[in-house]
């Protein structure tokens, strides 16, 4: 996507061919700043802060944390170590893990010497496959969009709900939930999107509308509790949100709150479509409330709230009493009975194990 005019992908091998450059996502939407990753520490330490977030980019991020760490030693053992430290930054994505053991795989058969540039192979591999595949979960999203413009009177937006931040600064490019309404909007469809602020990082209002509105996309940020009521009262057609892990039948983990969504979505009517990658799938899991590990952060995330100040600077500021103690889960999992349907890069499916199965044979 184009920053200014200029297309950016999210993540890119550095000049010195070793390092990576990330935007620094804690930045955003205040300022735009690449950051350099030099080593194995350092990007383990950008997933863990959330510089660099989002399923599929923590996947990419995280694999050619994998790369440098094989350039500095290219032995099995820290190959294995370094793995492990990587894939224990955030547990609920499993795009993560996805990505850790391509490169574990693409490695292991090559003598030391050549494994690190064999890693930094594969990990420019998983960069270019998300990118095609978001691109492509774009072009079967789209059709669901077309559909509900061409029930519209004219002039009438279709009116979409989406929850935290699934677009192309989430993923290496083009999002996943964004991505057919980027698509709808450069035909030239009239969308307009309700964003969920999502606390307590504030995702929607710090990055999706951020990024909607550096692609001319009209939107309303709106506070997380206010997707029921727009939803009762008729203004919201449909709901796209992105996913962190879909299991073997269908359930969904998201970003906290989403399940809350489904749940009104259900009781109004409403479709509830869900755009994942292939390397969102676990199906290894079949229950996902159950088996699928939620990420619990630090509490300060939901006492504190970061903004910038008048003068300019950044500031995190405080909320809630002093001596408030906070829970703060980070994930909810929305079980696929309240879910329409999937769109992924190979189209769209019931939120099942039959579903899933007529897309990825290979998988099941
Ligand atoms: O905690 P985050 O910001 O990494 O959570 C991100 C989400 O929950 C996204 O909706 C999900 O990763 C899909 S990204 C295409």
């Amino acid at each position: 996507m184009k920053i200014n005019g200029v297309p950016h992908r999210s993540v890119r091998v550095h000049d010195d061919g070793r390092s990576v450059v990330i935007f620094d996502q804690t930045r955003l939407p205040w300022a735009v700043e690449e950051l350099v990753l030099p080593d194995e520490d350092a990007v383990a330490e950008a997933i863990r802060s959330m510089k660099v977030r989002g399923a599929p980019l923590i996947g990419a991020v995280g694999a050619y944390g994998l790369a440098m760490a094989l350039r500095r030693d290219p032995s099995v053992e820290n190959l294995e170590r370094s793995a492990a430290m990587l894939n224990e930054t955030r547990p609920t994505a499993v795009n993560l893990r996805w990505a850790l053991d391509r490169i574990c795989t693409a490695v292991r058969n090559h003598p030391p010497e050549r494994r690190a540039d064999a890693a930094y192979a594969e990990a420019a591999a998983i960069c270019d496959d998300d990118v095609e595949t978001n691109r492509k979960i774009g072009e079967h999203g789209l059709p669901l969009l077309r559909e509900i413009a061409a029930r519209k009177p004219p002039g009438e937006p279709v009116r979409i709900l989406t929850h935290c931040n699934a677009g192309w600064i989430a993923t290496v490019d083009f999002g996943t939930a964004l991505s057919p309404i980027y698509q709808a909007h450069d035909e030239g469809m009239n969308v307009h999107v309700w964003v969920d602020e999502t606390r307590p990082r504030n995702q929607g209002a710090a990055l999706t509308a951020w990024e909607l509105g550096a692609h001319g996309v009209p939107h309303a940020l709106v506070a997380d509790n206010a997707g029921g009521h727009l939803m009762q009262h008729g203004m919201v057609d449909i709901v796209f949100v992105g996913t962190d892990r879909v299991t073997r039948n269908g359930d969904v983990a998201n970003k906290i709150g989403t399940y809350l969504k489904a749940l009104a979505a259900k009781d109004n009517g409403v479709p509830f479509w869900v755009a994942l990658p292939h390397s969102t799938l676990d199906m290894s899991v079949r229950d996902g409330v159950r088996e699928i590990p939620i990420e619990e952060r630090s509490g300060t995330e939901v006492t504190d709230t970061t903004g910038r100040l008048p003068d300019g600077t950044i500031a995190t500021v405080r909320v809630a009493a002093e001596g408030t103690v906070a829970a703060n889960p980070a994930f909810d999992v929305t079980p696929a009975r309240l879910v329409t349907g999937l769109i992924t890069e190979r189209g769209r499916c019931e939120a099942s194990e039959a579903g899933l199965a007529s897309l990825y044979p290979e998988k099941a």
